[in-house]
């Protein structure tokens, strides 16, 4: 009997909108009686600005076999034929046109801006703000690249596959009154079990000269934690997701995890001797070189360097919330989308695809979202279109700072605050892109905003 109701309530409709499934969930701190408007805008009328752009991109999707520097070949899904994609460099304050042809990956593209805070149509969720874009097709994505940082795009569109497959890279929006520092990306992955930074997958070199000032922006493109150590120097950690972390100190021999999807940015002047980058267990790298022969450091990897105690904190901490949501994170054995295999399911407070809680908040509220995670296994979660401070960790007060894509460990309990000022329809999942395909996924709606756009096996439209 339980497992016949289970079944049932594991099915998916074939057709559905992201609003449609889940349950909604107004928070505590509502005042009883305050409801929702089902009606009003649609996402597909929340653009960006129109007017001649200062950054024209065009990115073609497609198959193509990439050789990296070992000499293997791996057939992967490619931007423009690379993996990663090309290296996007705009300006702060640049209005951005990215055109998005998608010549052959037969089960659509679409591309996410992730970290950036953009109007909701140009969010690039396939099912949710646009139609997944089919061989053949276009979709153009307009926005102002409105705060400099560290950022990066990949399709939304089966991401589980797409991304891992190659369709991925970097996006850095560069400050108006550019400093004069060597810039350097370090984008890690794993391609088709490869591990990979940048382009490469071996350790690369490069000549920078002793003196200048140096800022590494670590990308970490994979569904799990990439842990970087630096050796021959010592760093500040001067922004994370995109946003600066002032007033830290210099640190040596840390290791520095960088969350799925995470973005960290190192800052540092070049010494006289070599500088090494190094991945924990994995033998891809780089070596900045300033040349005179000196022998190139091992990398050690240390204590694990800790946001929530480092530098100034971000921002105040909100003196109210208009909204408290809880996500606590969980596993439970259950059925998946109707299948018939019992398997280990997500869920959050207690609910499993496709009944998670959807989280509904109204324009100009500041809300509490607290997480807990009792799963066993850590889940990166990233909220699209905002970001969140965080400011509290196991109940004490942290240092706040901002993320998009929150590491929550098992057993661990952070409160973050949102700003809800950016109306939309706006994903909500794990970005451990697996556990998403599996279900770790909901929503944040806002009050009188739906989505025409549908999801499920009848409409081709399948985001993780
Ligand atoms: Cu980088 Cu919804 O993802
Ligand atoms: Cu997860």
């Amino acid at each position: 009997m339980w497992l016949a109701r289970a079944w049932n309530a594991s099915r998916v409709p074939s057709s559905f909108g992201a609003l449609e499934l889940g349950t909604a969930d107004f928070g505590r701190g509502v005042p009883s009686g305050a409801h929702h408007h089902t009606h009003g805008v649609g996402v597909d009328a929340l653009h960006g600005p129109s007017g001649k752009p200062d950054v024209r991109v065009q990115l073609v999707a497609e198959h193509a076999d990439v050789t990296l520097p070992s000499g293997k070949r791996i057939e992967a899904l490619t931007f423009n034929g690379r993996v990663p994609g090309p290296e996007l460099r705009v300006r702060e304050g640049d209005l951005v046109e990215v055109a998005l042809d998608n010549r052959d990956v037969r089960e659509g593209v679409s591309i996410h801006w992730h970290g950036v805070d953009l109007p909701n149509a140009e969010d690039g969720v396939s099912g949710v703000t646009q139609d997944t874009v089919r061989p053949g097709g276009s979709y153009v994505y307009r926005f102002r690249a409105s705060i400099a940082g560290t950022y990066w795009y990949h399709s939304h569109q089966h991401s589980s596959e797409e991304v891992e497959r190659g369709l991925y890279g970097a996006f850095v929006v560069e400050p108006r009154a550019a400093p004069r520092v060597v810039d350097v990306i370090a984008l890690a992955h794993t391609l088709n079990g490869r591990a990979l930074l940048g382009s490469s997958d071996g350790e690369q070199h490069r000549h920078v000269p002793a003196g200048v000032a140096v800022r590494l922006r670590l990308v970490n493109s994979d569904s799990t934690i990439t842990s970087f150590a630096l050796a021959g120097t010592s760093f500040r950690v001067v922004a994370i997701d995109g946003r600066e972390k002032r007033g830290g100190g210099p640190l040596t021999g840390v290791t520095v995890p960088v969350p799925a999807g995470g973005r960290y940015d190192l800052a540092f002047r070049m010494p006289p001797t070599p500088v090494r980058l190094a991945l924990h267990d994995e033998a891809v790298g780089m070596v900045l070189d300033p040349g005179g022969g000196a022998p190139v450091p091992t990398a050690r990897f240390g204590p694990s360097f800790d946001p929530g105690t480092y530098g100034v904190a971000a921002a105040p901490v909100p003196a109210h919330f208009d909204r408290r949501f809880r996500v606590d994170l969980g596993r439970r054995i259950g059925f998946f989308g109707g299948g018939l295999k019992l398997a280990r399911q997500w869920t959050i407070n207690g609910k499993t695809y496709p009944h998670m809680p959807m989280y509904m908040v109204r324009a100009g509220e500041t809300v509490e979202f607290d997480f807990s995670n009792r799963s066993g296994i850590a889940h990166p979660m990233h909220l699209h279109g905002h970001h969140m401070l965080v400011f509290a960790r196991d109940g004490r007060r942290v240092r706040s700072w901002w993320v998009d894509t929150l590491e929550v460990n098992p057993g661990e309990r952070y409160s973050v605050a949102v700003f809800a000022k950016n109306p939309g329809v706006w994903m909500f999942h794990c970005h451990n892109l697996p556990h998403a395909a599996h279900g770790l996924v909901t929503h944040v709606g806002y009050d009188g905003v739906t989505t025409p756009f549908r999801m499920g096996s009848a409409t081709g439209n399948d985001p993780e």
